[in-house]
């Protein structure tokens, strides 16, 4: 897995051509399932569960110890109504996108004519900077730069052995206990935060037992609201880079087709590889096509192979954000996100944020005038999470020969 990557899983299951195989992943013995069966399986509480199976060196990284995403059954319920009520509300998504949008088109117009800026960068310093506001935490300017490169590091470390994966648990101690101590600060009256902020309504939130989050373990939760907001950097970046890549995309997204701007943005989410898999516990002895999963083995679903399957995207390796016009999308058909209900079960609760930011943005870049200077657009698949080498440079120009 650390050599092969993204193409790990994908190309064990095709060399058995089965939709199971059996390996071992970090002395563990595992199953790797594919497939919209799959998914529904591994979306059922009954069959998998989560306590336990996250890798320590992923928790202390990119979730967090006790996080939302290690709990089951009531006590997951509890936690999760937290999440969807903060971030699947419209209000709250266009507050958040108007923030987003705000702080990029004043970034876009700092940009010098020709001086190539580094979209990534650029992405992840606009995402803190809203996030935070929209959490109730605004950063002063100079504190915008730092956080975005804390929360990128925890993001970019999770699962690799080298020193990047040092830096990821160096970011994530400071940001903890920054944000611990504001917890604490604003439960005992220090610090003052909008009433209806959403770190507030973490601070106050209480468990199962009716008892207050630990102070680290609320700041880990404000993390998974920030830290995943800013990670849709990667997918910006991949938006300049498809735009570059497939330029028919450019003129229907730049005339501000809503509707073609959010199947753009599933199609960034389908084609760019994020996720690799998912992992969970077998709750109980379980069958799948046949072969056994014995209870409490590791049982990871196959992600970036599943959205590349030609059985449910057919030309897979093509970007089209035509296949994704005119259709509803099925809750195990498209899976960047994890699949099934993200009220109920570990689905992710930001997706409606993360299409709706994609939308917004994708068109603007579409329609700014710029040129991709020359630069490494490779994108190493061997690395997870991976990016155009490059990070992808672009620069503004005066104006630019192509029609709308
Ligand atoms: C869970 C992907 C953005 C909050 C997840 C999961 C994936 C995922 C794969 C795990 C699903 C599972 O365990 O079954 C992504 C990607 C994003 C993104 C690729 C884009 C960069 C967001 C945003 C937020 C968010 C913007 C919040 C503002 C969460 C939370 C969970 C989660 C709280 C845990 C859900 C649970 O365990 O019940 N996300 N996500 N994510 N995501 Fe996202």
């Amino acid at each position: 897995m650390l050599t092969k990557g993204y193409a790990w899983l994908p190309d064990r299951l095709r060399a058995e051509n089965a939709p199971v195989v059996r390996t071992r992943l970090m002395g563990q013995r595992a199953v790797c399932i594919h497939g919209v069966d799959a998914a529904r399986l591994f979306y059922d509480e009954r069959n998998v569960h989560r306590h336990g199976a996250l890798p320590e060196p992923v928790k202390s990284t990119l979730f967090g110890h006790g996080a939302v995403h290690t709990l089951d059954a009531a006590d997951h319920r509890r936690r999760k109504s937290l999440f969807t009520g903060l971030l699947m509300n419209r209000e709250g998504i266009t507050d958040l996108v108007e923030r987003t949008t705000a702080a990029w088109d004043a970034t876009v117009a700092n940009w010098v004519v020709d001086r190539p800026v580094t979209l990534f960068e650029e992405a992840s310093r606009v995402l803190t900077e809203a996030v935070f506001a929209w959490v109730g935490l605004p950063l002063p300017p100079e504190e915008v730069a730092p956080v975005a490169a804390d929360l990128v590091t925890m993001v970019d470390g999770f699962a690799t052995p080298a020193p990047r994966h040092f830096k990821a648990r160096a970011a994530r101690g400071r940001q903890e206990k920054r944000l611990a101590d504001i917890i604490t600060g604003i439960r005992d009256g220090s610090v003052e935060v909008a009433p209806d902020s959403a770190v507030r309504a973490v601070a106050s939130h209480v468990d199962e037992r009716g008892d207050l989050l630990e102070p680290r373990v609320a700041a880990v939760e404000v993390l998974n609201i920030v830290r995943p907001t800013v990670a849709i950097s990667w997918f910006l970046t991949f938006t300049g880079h498809a735009l570059h890549r497939w330029p028919g995309t450019r003129a229907r997204l730049a005339r501000g087709d809503r509707e073609y701007a959010v199947a753009f943005a599933h199609e960034v989410r389908r084609f760019y590889p994020f996720a690799p898999f998912l992992g969970g516990l077998a709750a109980r002895d379980l069958t799948f096509h046949g072969q056994e999963i014995p209870k409490g083995a590791m049982v990871l679903l196959d992600v970036y192979g599943h959205n590349h399957d030609p059985a449910l995207f057919p030309d897979p390796y093509t970007f089209s954000p035509e296949r994704f016009l005119d259709r509803e999308i099925g809750a195990f058909e498209l899976i960047p996100q994890g699949g099934g209900d993200p009220r109920t079960g570990h689905r992710c609760p930001g997706e409606d944020i993360v299409i709706t930011i994609l939308a917004a943005l994708a068109p603007r870049l579409a329609r700014l005038d710029h040129a991709v200077p020359e630069q490494d657009l490779d994108i190493p698949l061997n690395r997870i999470p991976t990016l155009p080498r490059s990070r992808f440079t672009l620069a503004r120009t005066e104006h630019e020969e192509w029609a709308l």
